[in-house]
């Protein structure tokens, strides 16, 4: 056993009480799970690009205005069956990710919306993900219209060279011009997504990178290291080299110095990869407590079950068109599960109260965790301050690598899999 599964296997064990879990093609009775909610957030998941980039995990496939037209039709009869189960409890986030939601701009999304509204309580804004290509004023004006608050783009790099590498259909200048396009439109908040320790790239070309996305006026940078995933193009070059100490220890100084430039610029750390404006309302999709996925993909979460739609666009079609859910795989979570799964996503924002907790659960979060907390304080990975826990640039850093060690690992096991068998039996995490 290799030391990343050694590690794996002892946290699984040291949080989940388990060694293993097992998603199961199953549908779990959702009449029941409904009742137990108050309120949920909303995804939804857009699977066309105009192209395919070698580094990119996410569930897409190539633009086809056929498949694209049918994929709209299912996407509404999903959320007509889901209108029913929430039977009008309010949707409090709602972020379209993709794949390129803005692929379907003026193909449909402006229907996919309107029949959210006119279906669910909505009580929240629209989060969108956008490519850089799809930002023409026209473009940024009729994505305003739709309700759109908050805006992501995939800026990636910010040298010609790293976006040829990354194989980015635009240049440092088209980039540019996008994002202070969609800067001067309004949007509440603005987000470029970055990424760093690119093959060849110099911490000269990090520190350069940093000031110039700070220069753009966005309100927020999400800033991701390069994961290699195996059953992508750059992760088979790459051969499994993710965790050699040489490049832990390039990404650790490259995070240093992108905190540094951002935190003299006034943003303020807001999620293990997000820097944000002061006041600004973050823009973040993995957080929100409980959601519900809609679209090929598109996983849900509601309190004691994690479950999954097909990956494939053609059997998610089918599946709606014959009056199904398209849920491929589920997990019923035991509270171990819900408790660590909690942890994880509280401090991957980097900061919570341990009221929430005893909220949450009715149990007092020192009597479960507090023999975990006090030696990675002690260590300075965290601060204890009573009712608020707060992670310190050092604790996000190791997250980062807690995270590495499982999403790889998982999310290419569970996303690998459902990519190349629509409805796999039972997956093994
Ligand atoms: C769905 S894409 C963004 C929207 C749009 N499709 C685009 O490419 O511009 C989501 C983001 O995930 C990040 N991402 C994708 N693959 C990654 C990888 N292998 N390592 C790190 N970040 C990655 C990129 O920053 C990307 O902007
Ligand atoms: S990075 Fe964006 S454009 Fe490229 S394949 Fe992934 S989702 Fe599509």
């Amino acid at each position: 056993m290799g030391l990343s599964n050694f590690l794996r296997t002892q946290i699984k064990r040291l949080l989940l009480r388990r060694g293993t879990m097992a998603l199961e093609n199953k549908v779990p009775a959702l009449e029941s799970k409904f009742q137990s909610i108050d309120e949920c957030g909303l995804y939804l998941h857009i699977p066309f690009c105009r192209q395919i980039c070698p580094y990119c995990p996410y569930n897409k496939e190539i633009y086809r205005p056929e498949v694209a037209d049918a994929y709209v039709r299912a996407v509404k009869k999903e959320i007509d069956i889901y209108a029913r189960l929430l039977g009008g409890r309010p949707v409090t986030s709602f972020y379209i990710g993709g794949g390129t939601p803005t692929t379907l701009l003026h193909s449909g999304l402006d229907s996919i919306l309107q029949h959210v509204f006119a279906s669910f309580n909505m009580q929240c804004g629209v989060h969108l993900e956008s490519h850089p290509n799809d930002l023409s004023q026209a473009n940024l004006s009729a994505i305003s219209s739709l309700g759109v608050e908050h805006l992501s783009i995939g800026v990636e790099a910010l040298q010609d060279w790293h976006l040829r590498t990354l194989h980015r259909p635009y240049t440092v200048t088209q980039v540019r011009a996008a994002v202070e396009r969609a800067v001067s439109n309004g949007f509440q908040c603005v987000n470029a997504d970055f990424i760093f320790a690119l093959p060849g790239q110099t911490y000269a070309e990090v520190e350069q990178a940093g000031h110039a996305l700070v220069d753009m006026g966005v309100d927020q940078i999400a800033a991701y290291p390069l994961f290699q995933f195996p059953y992508t193009a750059m992760g088979r070059a790459a051969n499994g080299h993710n965790h050699d100490i040489g490049r832990i220890f390039r990404r650790r100084k490259m995070l240093g110095i992108l905190e540094r430039i951002f935190y003299d610029a006034g943003l303020a750390r807001t999620s293990v990869w997000a820097f944000t404006r002061p006041g600004v309302p973050k823009y973040c999709s993995v957080t929100v407590p409980l959601y519900v996925g809609l679209g090929a993909s598109g996983g849900s979460y509601l309190k004691d079950v994690f479950y999954l739609n097909t990956f494939n666009v053609q059997e998610y079609i089918r599946a709606l068109d014959s009056g199904r859910l398209p849920i491929a795989l589920s997990l019923e979570l035991t509270t171990d599960m819900q408790m660590a799964g909690w942890l994880y996503w509280r401090l991957y924002e980097t900061r919570f109260k341990k009221s929430a907790f005893q909220k949450r659960f009715g149990q007092g979060f020192d009597a479960v965790y507090g023999r975990y907390i006090k030696p990675l304080s002690v260590a300075g990975l965290l601060k204890d301050k009573g009712d608020e826990i707060v992670l310190s640039d050092g604790g996000a850093y190791w997250l980062h690598m807690v995270q590495d060690l499982f999403s790889l690992e998982y999310v290419s096991r569970l996303w690998g899999t459902s990519k190349q068998e629509p409805w796999p039996a039972r997956v093994v995490l």
